[in-house]
């Protein structure tokens, strides 16, 4: 199967996006990463896409009028480099509907919780705020919601008795590292396919 050209957004650190690239080299992960994007100019993901010698862009939300029209000059980037699926590894931006039926059924996103619980942001400490004994990944399509869409696979792993969030949000990212380019294959591989809700 010819692989498929992927773009990555990340607006961070990028290790998600780095776990990406090595399943590509190491050919557990049939895909080709040809862009990388950040709405951050300095996010580190950058630089670990030029590295890999993928083409590395970014933009600036302030530079533009609306979260639409940002996201339109997005999806523009990706069309014109023929970009099939759109993988979010980090990318701190909730995507507008706009963006979402450019791509309907073909982004991704990984989540640091097993949703339906803890959607949005901090999801790692409000779950050992809360006393959960469990904590885990979940990886979804995204829809028009945020971090509502159709999960795709979850993973999961107890949280110890006083186990500092340092050390739990470690565990969570190795648990990310593994899941997300495993469900990644899956999905290009059309083992998974996006069905969307009916209600
Ligand atoms: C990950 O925990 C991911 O689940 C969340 O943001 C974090 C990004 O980490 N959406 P990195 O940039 O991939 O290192």
């Amino acid at each position: 199967m010819i692989p498929p050209h992927v773009a990555v957004l990340a607006s961070g650190n990028g290790s998600n996006l780095q776990a990406i690239l090595d399943a590509t080299q190491e050919g557990t992960l049939n895909a080709t990463v040809r862009l990388v994007f950040s709405d951050k100019a300095a996010a580190f993901a950058l630089e670990r896409a030029k590295k890999f010698g993928v083409e590395a862009l970014s933009l600036s939300p302030k530079s533009f009028p609306s979260r639409e029209v940002f996201d339109q000059a997005v999806v523009g980037l990706l069309q014109e480099r023929k970009i099939e699926w759109v993988v979010c590894a980090g990318y701190m931006r909730i995507i507008s509907p706009v963006f979402v039926r450019a791509f309907k059924g073909r982004i991704l996103n990984i989540h640091p919780a097993l949703l339906p619980k803890y959607p949005g942001t901090h999801s790692i400490e409000r779950a050992i705020e809360a006393g959960d004994l469990e904590i885990g990944v979940t990886v979804h399509f995204i829809d028009e919601g945020v971090d509502t869409g159709p999960i795709i696979e979850q993973s999961r792993i107890q949280i110890s008795p006083g186990e500092t969030l340092d050390a739990v949000t470690e565990r969570v990212h190795e648990l990310e590292h593994r899941l997300y380019p495993k469900a990644l294959e899956r999905v290009f591989s059309g083992k998974v396919r996006y069905e969307e809700r009916t209600k």
